[in-house]
């Protein structure tokens, strides 16, 4: 830990890495004894931790540092049933946000550029569709030699980021590149692993959580939003570089950090709040669960329970996302749809109906995935197409959806920014 007047302090306190799931593979090296560092660094920025540890790397750290410090037992064997049967394999793969190798020896980068899967680490990297990263660490020599160098030029072209080697004296006595960076700068890369930059500049507006529709006083009509999507969603693009404002009915979470959040009840307020905004938005993302009808009527005082039934005069309220794309000019608009059944042929029609650029459409009201749970699985409907996302942790689904919302508007607004125009 950096205290106040160090020169670490400032980076240290401003990497974050909430609610990210690192998967931190580690090799067979001494750097190994480092790994135990990482794990704690990485937890200090806020990530939950699963090691995975080759064989080799067990000769230089024990698994039982490596739980005890990342409070997971590590994983260690690609048949093991009981292993399995608790996260197996593919399961660890899409649990991960990213994927850190540190230390990467000159054997696993080998391996991973030729794309084996002879154990469970390099069998997890080929299985994870999560970003990948290595940290390599190896005696100069490893590290100039050809191969190893070709191996990294194979890996840099596949999308793997390669953090350092550092140079200095080295375990073996020799001097030169090939040390480990430090823990502490490997937590800071992997956090920028998480900065894209792809919405670099803009404003975009999100709407979560549901909205509460008094009654009375004391009783409301809402449903079941956790806020959960929308809120990984606005820090999802705070982290692809855009200015969040998120709009907020009443939910449990804490707004995401640089995102400036507004607290609304009800849907009238939320609708105030975003005409309030909408203007400089470029992009709104609504996934809010707005409720369609409000009490006509809010009772002054509560309402007794003297008659066998009541009945409740519902009026519509304002569609906030239909408003919004029907300005002119539009900011790119983004619904998402709730549905129980038919989700392709219901998010069609909500794409059409609200004149929205892309609707994101979930299954919701069985197990496992939308309302209340920490898992999404996407479908993302646009008028030329749609794309299945598969599974995945929220955080990760926000991440997708936002990438897609970029590459989308970039080729809608290429005026703006050809560099990015043109990514896919
Ligand atoms: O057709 P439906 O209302 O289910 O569409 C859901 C989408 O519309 C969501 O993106 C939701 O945030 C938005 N919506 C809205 N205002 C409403 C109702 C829904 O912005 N009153």
């Amino acid at each position: 830990m950096y205290l106040p007047g160090h020169p670490k302090y400032t980076l240290y306190h401003m990497v974050s890495l909430t609610n990210k799931r690192i998967l931190l593979g580690v090799t067979g090296g001494i750097a190994a004894y480092k790994s135990a560092d990482v794990v704690r660094r990485l937890r200090d920025a806020g990530a939950e931790v699963r090691v995975v540890m080759t064989r080799a790397a067990a000769e230089f750290i024990t698994p039982l540092t490596m739980q005890a410090v990342s409070g997971h037992p590590a994983h260690r064997h690609l048949l093991d049933a009981q292993a399995e049967s608790g996260m197996g394999h593919i399961e660890l793969a899409r649990w991960a946000d990213a994927v850190l190798v540190a230390p990467a020896s000159a054997n696993f980068i080998a391996k991973l550029a030729q794309g084996l899967a002879d154990d469970l680490l390099s069998t997890l990297c080929l299985a994870s569709g999560a970003a990948l990263a290595v940290a390599p660490a190896m005696n100069r020599q490893m590290w100039d030699n050809p191969a190893t160098q070709a191996n990294l030029a194979t890996l840099q072209k596949n999308g793997v980021r390669i953090f350092g080697p550092g140079s200095g004296a080295q375990a073996c006595g020799e001097t030169g590149a090939g040390r480990m960076i430090d823990p502490l700068e490997l937590v800071t890369l992997t956090a920028a692993m998480f900065e894209t930059g792809e919405l670099d500049g803009l404003d975009v507006l999100v709407t979560a959580g549901p909205t509460w529709e008094p009654i009375d006083p004391v009783r409301v009509i809402t449903n079941r939003s956790s806020g959960k999507m929308g809120y990984a969603v606005a820090k999802a693009a705070m982290e692809a570089g855009a200015r969040v404002t998120l709009i907020s009915g009443p939910t449990a979470l804490a707004p995401p950090a640089r995102v400036e959040c507004l607290r609304v009840m009800t849907a009238q307020e939320m609708f105030d709040a975003v005409q309030a905004r909408i203007a400089a938005a470029n992009i709104f993302i609504g996934a809010a669960a707005v409720a369609d009808y409000r009490p006509a009527q809010a009772a002054a005082g509560k309402i007794k329970k003297t008659a066998d039934t009541l009945q409740l005069n519902l009026v519509r309220n304002p569609d906030i996302l239909a408003s919004v794309a029907a300005r002119t000019p539009a900011p790119f608009v983004v619904g998402f749809a709730a549905e129980t059944d038919d989700l392709e042929r219901n998010a069609v029609a909500k794409l059409q109906a609200k004149h929205a650029d892309l609707v994101a459409a979930n299954l919701v009201g069985r197990p496992g995935s939308g309302f209340e749970c920490d898992d999404n699985r996407l479908m993302l409907v646009e008028a030329d197409g749609t794309v299945e996302l598969p599974l995945l942790s929220k955080e990760r689904a926000a991440r997708e959806l936002i990438h897609h919302i970029a590459v989308r508007y970039h080729a809608k607004n290429p005026a703006e920014n050809p560099r990015l125009a043109h990514r896919q």
